[in-house]
């Protein structure tokens, strides 16, 4: 029976004991009014008809889609208190929220009468008729294992592959299997992974549901407006509007990088590097193995990054160049690629401050903050074409950190930028680790003062 908000199942054909309609139990017993896109999702979860048998939801952030799960669980449940429900959460707060959403309900003597063994804890929920509601989180190191009857996956996009995997088959013995995967599609480690469920959804038998933020009227829509500032415009539409990045093309637009530019014998343009310790200062280098290392310098006054030097070098020795960074930018802290590790290691005996930069967990936000400040116009790249060395001014040094930065693409198939040219934006992805902090899952905290925890 194809559902749609406007039509909800009659609860009296499918469950002959329940009278209620699942916003109505919304309501009566979670203290909220869902939204038709969450009521359609909890009927679906709900639902044993086949084209339910699967249910991916893409939805943005605060969508509700964690506490859509839990109460229809509860529904579950109360239906039938045998069901074994095994819920793998992408990191322990998304756990907790659940758990904080299915406790009250599950303690409700009015809907569950001494159903319970013992209370339910953050992990386990257990039924005196045999069903139980099983919560691991993308931490763990393996699953438990056992039967189940219904996979719950939230915020997949934080559960990695070996968890997926082994959490997959755990329902193939059961009367009623059921998968439910949701989350929003974040830059994360199973992005991959989730896109491509969701856009084979119908070939994979899924059945997917999405809802605006313009239906979610809990959600504050000042605030939404306030983040548009604070985020990249890709960052937005992923986090706010559910949307999946367009991992196309070129990485960053070739217009908002010419609007970078700047003519450095304008001081409205390009003013001139204030006297230490006035503004931070500090380099991001990329080792590039095979070819050039890249070095960036560079300033940051009120909110705005100006590039103050970029060197590359493709024949020195790597004792030359470390050499050369203590004596030009010793005091400086320096943002290395992390994989050189004993070269970094160098660095920091000679006195150095190391921040290392982990590519395989920050590039995807370190991208995206160049981005914002490419958007925002708070990155300033002296012009490439703009050379006037009587007035010390050498814009040539900055042609090829440009002209990488424009020709920075994404693969087509792997949906990641392609690793060939890409030295100099290493070197400024690196960069902004200095002035950019995740706070949580992917959403910036950018830093607005020099802080020492970055050095810790
Ligand atoms: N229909 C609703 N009416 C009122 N408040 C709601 C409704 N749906 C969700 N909320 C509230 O919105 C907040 C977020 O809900 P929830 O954690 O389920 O969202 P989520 O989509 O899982 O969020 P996240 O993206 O952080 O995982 C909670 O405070 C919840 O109580
Ligand atoms: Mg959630």
């Amino acid at each position: 029976m194809p559902l749609s908000h406007t039509e909800e199942p009659d609860w009296r054909q499918i469950f002959p004991q329940v009278t209620l309609q699942l916003s109505d139990f919304a309501s009566i017993y979670a203290g909220i009014t869902p939204s038709p896109g969450q009521i359609d999702f909890m009927n679906a979860i709900v639902s044993k008809a086949p084209e339910h048998r699967q249910v991916v939801a893409k939805v943005h952030r605060k969508a509700g889609k964690t506490i859509s799960v839990a109460i229809a669980f509860a529904r579950l449940f109360k239906h039938d208190p045998t069901l074994k429900i095994f819920h793998l959460s992408g990191s322990y707060l998304q756990a907790s929220r659940l758990y904080d959403y299915f406790k009250p309900l599950v303690t409700n003597r009015e809907l569950f009468p001494d159903a319970l063994i013992g209370e339910p804890t953050r992990y386990w929920t257990k039924f005196k008729k045999g069903g139980c509601l099983e919560v691991l989180t993308a931490s763990a190191k393996s699953i438990r294992g056992g039967d189940a009857d219904i996979l719950s996956i939230d915020e997949a996009v934080l559960v990695p592959m070996n968890l997926i995997n082994a959490a997959w088959p755990l329902i193939r013995a059961s009367k009623f299997p059921k998968r439910i995967v949701t989350s929003t599609a974040s830059a994360e480690i199973n992005l991959e992974w989730f896109i491509r469920l969701w856009q084979n959804a119908s070939k994979l038998s899924f059945d997917r549901h999405e809802w605006p933020e313009s239906e979610c009227h809990w959600i504050n829509k000042e605030e939404s407006e306030l983040a548009k500032l604070m985020l990249d415009s890709q960052t937005y539409q992923i986090e706010y509007e559910g949307a999946i990045a367009e991992r196309r093309g070129t990485v960053w637009d070739n217009n908002l990088i010419n609007a970078a530019l700047v003519d450095p014998r304008k001081a409205e343009e390009y003013p001139l590097p204030a006297a230490d310790p006035l503004t931070e200062k500090w380099t991001a280098l990329d080792w590039g193995f095979i070819g050039q290392a890249v070095l960036l310098f560079c300033e940051k006054q009120a909110e705005t990054v100006y590039v103050r030097d970029c060197r590359i070098w493709s024949k020195e020795s790597y004792t030359s160049i470390k050499q050369e960074i203590k004596e030009d930018f010793g005091d400086y802290p320096i943002y290395p690629d992390s994989e050189a590790v004993a070269d970094n290691e160098d660095l920091k005996r000679m006195g150095i401050r190391v921040v290392p930069v982990i590519f395989s967990k920050e590039k995807d936000f370190l991208i995206s903050r160049v981005r914002w400040r490419l958007e925002q116009g708070l990155l300033k790249i002296p012009n490439p074409d703009i050379t006037d060395l009587a007035q010390g001014i050498d814009g040539r040094k900055y042609f090829t950190l440009v002209q990488q930065m424009k020709a920075y693409h994404y693969n087509e198939k792997t949906g990641k930028p392609e690793k060939v040219n890409d030295h100099a934006c290493d070197a400024l992805i690196c960069a902004m680790k200095h002035v950019e902090q995740t706070s949580g899952r992917g959403l910036p905290v950018t830093v607005t003062s020099k802080s020492d925890d970055l050095f810790g």
